[in-house]
């Protein structure tokens, strides 16, 4: 069944890997460039400041889509927009009206179950892949008809997940035969062949594409990450009230100590996600960045093209390596 889903798209990708979705951070430029790399494009459509700017934002993306696949004589790695599925999503149902209207055809769910969203982008012809932390959440999203998963594992950019890849992987394998993405702790092509191995199809990379020039992150997040190691980043409920983590020289910077944060979700800093809002408080995700383990593999701020090339190069390294052993 793996196969069969995911074959629809094989030829149009370069190495199976998604750009994860970030907030604040993947917008078309990113998404576009991944996409051209035959990397699988996402952006959460939160990112779009109301649900007009997401029509936008699609059509946009599809038309330079398009004059890449004519100039190439091949189509481009699909778009994969990502629903937050939460409740306090007050515009889910717009949004998913959007991704109908665009025919979208893989869409990501995150920050709960992807049942209310599955018959109608079922009926529009899309596969729904949901974001999912634990082996009974997996269950659960199997059981309400997700065709594939995303297993946030330890270590993940973000609100992340904490058990074992090589747990988490190994135990899904074992109830569902359909497509696996893993989340968390790809830092470069030598650990993507290995979650291939593992029994992934797919892995997300989301940390190494924040310090791309396409990303919208600042220039100061960018190069924190490259200044920075997996030795930075503190895993605390303090700003979300979930496990995120974080980047400790960001927290430095807001003037608070990362070894004596309040208790979870305390800090009254960014509590809603409007990301039209500037006020001079500082606030999570604006000025309190979020990185993953990867963050040891990002060495430099580089273009997309360059960023895949480079992971192409490991992948293929990985996986000669693993023919000769
Ligand atoms: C700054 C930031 C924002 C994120 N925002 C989202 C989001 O809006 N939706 C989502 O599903 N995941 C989000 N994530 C999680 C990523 O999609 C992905 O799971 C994670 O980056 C994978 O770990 P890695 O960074 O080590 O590659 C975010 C991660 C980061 C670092």
């Amino acid at each position: 069944m793996s196969a069969d889903l995911l074959a629809r798209f094989r030829d149009r990708l370069r190495l199976p890997l998604i750009a994860a979705p970030m907030f604040l951070v993947s917008g078309v430029e990113l998404a576009v460039a991944a996409c051209r790399n035959g990397v699988i494009g996402s952006f959460p459509t939160v990112n779009c400041r109301e649900t007009e700017q997401l029509d936008a934002w699609l059509g946009d993306i599809e038309r330079r889509l398009q004059a890449h696949a004519d100039a190439n004589g091949k189509a481009a790695a699909p778009i994969c927009p990502n629903l937050i599925v939460h409740r306090s999503n007050a515009r889910l149902q717009q949004d998913l009206a959007v991704l109908l209207r665009h025919k979208v055809e893989l869409v990501i769910t995150s920050v709960g179950s992807p049942a209310p969203v599955l018959a109608p982008l079922h009926d529009a012809g899309a596969l729904v892949f949901a974001d999912v932390a634990s082996i009974r959440h997996a269950e659960r999203a199997v059981a309400a008809g997700a065709d594939g998963l995303v297993l946030l594992t330890a270590g993940a950019g973000g609100q992340t997940g904490w058990l074992n890849p090589f747990v988490f992987v190994r135990a899904v394998r074992g109830f569902f035969d359909g497509p696996i993405v893993l989340a968390g702790g790809i830092s470069d092509g030598h650990a993507l062949r290995a979650a291939q191995a593992l029994g992934c199809d797919l892995a997300y990379m989301g940390t190494k594409f924040i310090a791309t020039r396409e990303s919208m992150a600042d220039a100061r997040y960018k190069q924190m990450l490259v200044d920075s190691s997996a030795d930075d980043i503190l895993l605390t409920t303090a700003f979300t009230g979930l496990q995120t983590n974080m980047l400790r020289p960001s927290i430095e910077a807001a003037g608070l100590d990362p070894d004596d944060l309040p208790a979870r979700g305390a800090i009254d800093i960014g509590k809603d996600i409007d990301i039209g809002a500037r006020e001079s408080r500082p606030k999570r995700w604006r000025d309190i960045w979020s990185g993953g383990h990867s963050t040891s593999g990002v060495t430099g701020v580089l273009g997309v093209d360059d960023l895949v090339a480079q992971t192409v190069a490991e992948y293929e390294a990985a996986s000669a390596r693993v023919q000769l052993a």
